[in-house]
């Protein structure tokens, strides 16, 4: 099989089986997954324990129990807030590593180093007698975060067979979601045992990351990864048995043509921004997941039992009320994982869009006629929000959840694949941290005006999906620019012949 072949774009699917193998090395990676949303939802109720906060945050401790409290301030503490967000800067730093990383050793590796730093960080925060112990554990859960966030979407977009691609990859954000409610589950029985409980909810984000390392070990490398490193002979090996089918030569041509493009970038960094027909990628991929972060849904993630305290249900219904909401992120991720492949990326978008935009605006009506300074809501009242949280939680988790880590994994030529799925990710921990660390601050100051401020940003993100986004569906991975980039009706201009020539750096 002489490398210099050069295949003509396929202008379709190339023949394959969705294979046992494929299922199983998707599914283990996904654990990355499990790590990310265990952490996610651990911190929201840890944050609200109170032997965790006496130990720790004192001061919160002390103002949360004060008698007529201002509802919406009760928890607004930059110290606190920054044991939730220390862990996405630490992220966003190592995701830019980890694109270094996946290029060199391989998807396969990136994912083990994403496991070994999680554990450090795990015994690290499990373990910690102060302040800085602890913050020191979040960053390296944190680079256990970035380098799982980058490696396990492109791993999963490249081991997968075109028209199965959608619906294994939003497995990462399924195990994201179990992570979560498991996380709430386990903080719901932690939070009542005194005074260690706290540690074990964050000791026990181990296991994902155990699974993740040891599960490591029996995957295969992608077939992309294997021929972009000079292993032609492994990666066709690799792609015959990925792909279930022995007739894999047009996509393994189709491979070697990407690779030998991507050969001649030697600046992919530069060559994202330099390049003009790089620019309709990176500004959707990177905008998408901005759009995912300012969906509000972390507001719901991390805060949950606190907001829902806030609205005055008990500490032991908030956690519960969290449970319940992590359970059905959980339950509406499978409308994705089988409907992705078959609606498409968009039409989940748009109708999500919608759905999310009229339970945002519905919350932040209630709460302004509602929840004054210092009463607790109406009960019914404060059940109906619940509800109405939970129908934003179902169309975010069958849309720009998964679809948020999706399409960024898929839209990018592979000589620029790992550096821009890396401005995807950051720009989700970045965003994530910001949100993370203001939150508490907006609620107290823009009060149920948060809803609304929400809601503003699902308008614009809708309006994308109607407008720019691209639809993806079924197009192999190596074949983006010639099927979507170069007849969409916007981005084609980016894609001038001249443009081509210039800036390969
Ligand atoms: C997002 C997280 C979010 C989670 C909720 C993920 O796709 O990146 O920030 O907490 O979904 O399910």
């Amino acid at each position: 099989m002489a490398n210099h072949i050069v295949a003509p774009s396929s202008g379709g699917n190339f023949p394959a089986k969705l294979t046992k193998q494929v299922v199983l090395c998707s599914l283990i990676a996904a654990f990355g997954g499990l790590m990310f949303g265990y952490d996610i939802g651990i911190s929201g109720g840890v944050t609200s324990m109170d032997d965790f906060l006496l130990e720790f945050f004192p001061s919160v401790y002390e103002k949360k129990h004060r008698a007529k409290e201002n509802n919406y301030c009760k928890y607004d503490n930059q110290l606190l807030q920054l044991f939730t967000s220390s862990l996405y800067l630490a992220a966003v730093v190592c995701s830019w590593a980890a694109a270094f990383c996946c290029k060199r050793f391989g998807r396969k590796r990136t994912m083990q180093m994403a496991a070994a730093f999680f554990l450090v960080g795990v015994v690290l925060n499990a373990a910690s007698v102060n302040l800085y112990m602890l913050i020191a554990g979040r960053i390296c859960l944190g680079a256990g975060i970035g380098f799982g966030n980058q490696a396990v979407p492109l791993f999963i977009s490249e081991i997968a067979p075109a028209q199965y691609r959608g619906g294994l990859n939003v497995c990462f954000q399924m195990l994201i979601t179990i992570g979560i409610l498991i996380a709430n589950v386990v903080n719901y029985f932690t939070s009542k045992i005194h005074p260690y409980g706290w540690r074990i909810s964050l000791g026990g984000a181990g296991f994902p990351a155990i699974f993740l390392g040891l599960g490591s070990l029996l995957i295969v490398e992608t077939p992309t990864s294997l021929i972009e490193r000079g292993k032609a002979e492994e990666g066709l090996k690799a792609l015959k048995t990925t792909r279930g089918v022995e007739d894999v030569q047009k996509e393994y041509e189709e491979i070697v043509k990407a690779t030998e493009t991507a050969k001649k970038i030697k600046h992919p960094f530069r060559n994202l921004i330099m390049k003009r027909s790089s620019w309709p990628q990176l500004f959707c991929g990177t905008i998408l997941q901005v759009f995912q972060q300012f969906t509000g849904i972390n507001v719901i993630m991390f805060y949950a039992p606190v907001l829902f305290q806030t609205m005055g249900l008990g500490a032991d219904a908030s956690l519960l009320s969290a449970v319940v909401t992590g359970s059905i992120n959980s339950v509406s991720t499978l409308v994705a994982v089988f409907g992705v492949d078959k609606f498409g990326r968009r039409k989940l978008l748009i109708q999500a869009a919608v759905q999310m935009l009229i339970s945002q605006v519905l919350v932040g009506a209630i709460l302004t006629q509602h929840l004054k300074t210092t009463n607790a809501i109406p009960l019914p009242y404060a059940y109906l929000t619940v509800f109405l949280i939970c129908v934003f939680v179902m169309g975010f988790a069958w849309s720009w959840g998964p679809l948020g880590w999706l399409i960024p994994s898929e839209i990018f030529p592979l000589e620029t694949r790992p550096a821009g799925f890396f401005f995807a990710v950051s720009s989700n921990m970045i965003c994530t941290f910001i949100i993370a660390q203001a939150f508490l601050t907006m609620l107290c100051q823009m009060r149920s005006g948060i809803f609304f401020f929400f809601a503003a940003w699902i308008v614009v993100m809708g309006s994308f999906a109607v407008f720019l986004l691209p639809e993806t569906k079924g197009v192999p991975i190596d074949e983006m620019n010639e099927q979507v980039w170069k007849k969409h009706w916007f981005w084609h201009r980016f894609f001038k012949p001249e443009d081509e020539e210039q800036a390969k750096c």
